[in-house]
């Protein structure tokens, strides 16, 4: 996890810093830093623990005159959260500066010997050790004269000693026009402008510095000028640097008037699933389209397997895939959490398919797993949000969401175009099977509906607020559903913990009574989704089950029975669609309901604690 930005040009390092790591703080906001040189000066540093509106305060004059600079926002893996674990860190006694995004998994034994060659740390992170071994380099290569070819070998040859991830930015306090930048696992990109050149660790820094992009790979160094760039392959050497147009998609993120981003990205999902549909859907052939498989019809057609795979809610966007793919389209699919696959060796053949499921496209497990499905031959698919991403380069093909930047790091509209992506997914491989036109056609008018039945359900917004000021203090809640509706009772309760901080659990209904019903009392709400369907009646008789143990019961239903209204204490209705788009519906409500609660305890909704947005980390 973890941001860094870099600058070097003709103007102050700091404004774009700022700015980027402000734009990059989803990636972890335990504190942050920056470093500037001013050739007279030196590397001048300053750190905060705390978030980058308290850096911002804590920059001087001398820090904000450099013209070359460097900035991190920290996700802490290794030691506490504070200002001396704050990067960036110094190496040989502030020869250079360098900020770190990654895992340095041999990082004991390299301080160790650091240690033993007279290096002071000071820090508890595995980063500094990088910062004192580059140094450690350069005094090997360079003797006492240094030069900007010297500290280019000192990089290559320490990183070449490094086992784990790194995404890293590099000044040199006797060169004011070199900044270097290395990727190892952990992404980089870095914007050309015209006499100023920018790099960050995604492209949202980048926005309104400039549109033109380089996309480093793994095991490429750039040695950055503020008039040239260029690239070094570890295997290759030189190669010529790919200069990109940014997305207009990845465009500048505001609060739009919402207190908060995860507030405006409940309310965009009319939006965003209306952009997941668009081009998507082909009326004559009652089927859905997509441009980007990079597979046959003939292939797609031989598919005999799915392996759906991803975390967190992206990994419960698979649960609801498995339902749809098997239900529409009879294909056989295995759902698996990303952290599990990358170790497992699950005996899979050559008809198999692998879609990485991810918001981010950075998800190290996610991309771990399919880049080793990949090499066991299997054609991988990313459906993925962020253009561009590690994981979208690194699969064979797949789908964007177009859902436009996600913010909030509890995840809202990336869930809903994820599920729409799968559902129109499941209508592709069920035409190229046994679904007939007229189902094709009439599961396309129900998916064309989702926007409008989306935004009536955020009509429920103010009832969700009434519900939430009566269950605020509850320490548990329960989530319930069944069939397409048990993965959304999962993430009914991920939401609510992640940033509400109470404990939630999800379960299907009926499994309730094999443990977790003891769990009822007085005080444990449960929300159960309870929809019209083959399963209607079966969630009815679990909810009498709580209600008979005397736990409060909301009620998220499209049908209002008597029944319902008589043993629920609340009831959120919801609009009718076909049961696999329920779970669409239905999470609005629950999203809702995590907010308002998360609000009134006083929780910082937009940045929980000790989490991140992008989990770049294993
Ligand atoms: C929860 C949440 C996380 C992410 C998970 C995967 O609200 O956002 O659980 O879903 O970290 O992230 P992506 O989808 O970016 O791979």
């Amino acid at each position: 996890m973890c941001g860094i930005v870099g600058y070097i040009g003709d103007n102050k390092a700091c404004p774009f810093l700022v700015t980027g790591l402000q734009r990059l703080e989803y990636r972890g906001y335990d504190s942050a830093g920056v470093a500037t040189l001013q050739q007279s000066n030196g590397i001048r540093l300053t750190k905060v623990s705390g978030r980058v509106a308290e850096l911002e305060s804590a920059i001087d004059d001398r820090i904000g005159q450099g013209s070359l600079g460097i900035g991190h926002t920290r996700w802490a893996t290794h030691g506490a959260a504070n200002q001396v674990n704050a990067h960036p860190h110094s190496g040989g006694a502030g020869i250079l500066s360098l900020a770190h995004n990654g895992v340095i998994e041999n990082y004991e034994s390299l301080k160790l010997e650091l240690q033993n060659n007279g290096y002071q740390f000071v820090s508890e992170t595995d980063s500094e050790v990088v910062a004192h071994l580059i140094a450690d380099c350069l005094k090997e290569a360079a003797g006492d004269e240094i030069a900007p070819q010297d500290c280019v070998e000192a990089v290559q040859a320490a990183i070449a000693r490094l086992r784990g991830t790194y995404g890293l930015v590099i000044i040199f306090r006797d060169f004011d026009d070199l900044l270097i930048a290395a990727r190892c696992g952990s992404p980089l990109v870095i914007g050309v402008g015209k006499n100023e050149q920018f790099v960050a660790s995604d492209t949202s820094p980048l926005v309104g510095f400039t549109d033109k992009i380089v996309y480093l790979a793994d095991h490429q160094l750039a040695l950055i000028r503020k008039d040239n760039i260029q690239v070094l392959h570890r295997d290759e050497g030189r190669v010529r640097p790919d200069i990109q147009t940014l997305s207009s998609e990845t465009v500048d993120v505001n609060l739009e008037g919402y207190p908060h981003y995860m507030l405006k990205e409940i309310y965009e999902q009319p939006q965003s699933i209306t952009n997941a549909l668009r081009g998507r859907i082909d009326y004559d052939n009652a089927t859905a389209k997509f441009g980007g498989l990079n597979l046959t019809t003939q292939q797609l057609r031989s598919v005999k397997r799915i392996l759906l795979t991803g975390c967190g809610t992206s990994w419960h966007s698979a649960l609801v895939g498995e339902y749809l793919m098997e239900e529409l389209a009879r294909i056989p699919v295995e759902v698996e959490y990303a952290s599990e696959l990358r170790y497992r060796n699950p005996p899979t053949d050559h008809e198999t398919i692998v879609f990485g499921i991810t918001q981010s496209g950075e998800t190290a497990d996610t991309l771990a797993a399919l880049r080793e499905m990949k090499r066991k031959g299997h054609h991988t698919l990313a459906i993925c949000n962020v253009i561009g991403s590690s994981i979208a380069q690194e699969a064979d093909g797949g789908v964007y969401l177009h859902a436009g930047p996600e913010v909030g790091v509890a995840s809202t509209k990336a869930f809903t175009s994820q599920l729409t992506v799968l559902s129109m997914l499941a209508l592709y491989f069920g035409r190229l099977h046994h679904l007939s036109f007229e189902a094709g056609s009439r599961i396309i008018s129900e998916m064309e509906k989702l926007p409008e039945l989306v935004e009536q359900t955020l009509g429920c917004h103010e009832q969700v607020r009434e519900i939430a000021t009566r269950y605020q203090e509850s320490d548990n809640f329960l989530y319930l559903g069944r069939r397409f509706n048990f993965p959304t009772a999962l993430e009914g309760a991920l939401k609510l913990k992640e940033i509400s901080y109470i404990h939630a659990e999800g379960y299907p209904a009926a499994e309730m009574k094999h443990g977790p019903i003891a769990l009822v009392d007085e005080n444990t709400p449960s929300v159960f989704i309870v929809p019209q369907g083959t399963v209607y009646e079966k969630v009815l008789s679990n909810l009498q089950e709580v209600k008979a143990r005397g736990g409060p019961v909301i009620a998220l239903t499209d049908h209002v029975d008597p029944q319902v209204t008589k043993l629920a204490d609340d009831v959120i209705q919801i609009p009718q669609t076909q049961d696999f788009l329920q779970p669409i519906i239905a999470s609005i409500p629950l999203q809702l309901l995590s907010y308002e609660i998360a609000l009134l305890r006083g929780c910082d909704v937009d940045k929980p604690r000790n989490l991140a947005k992008s989990v770049t980390v294993e």
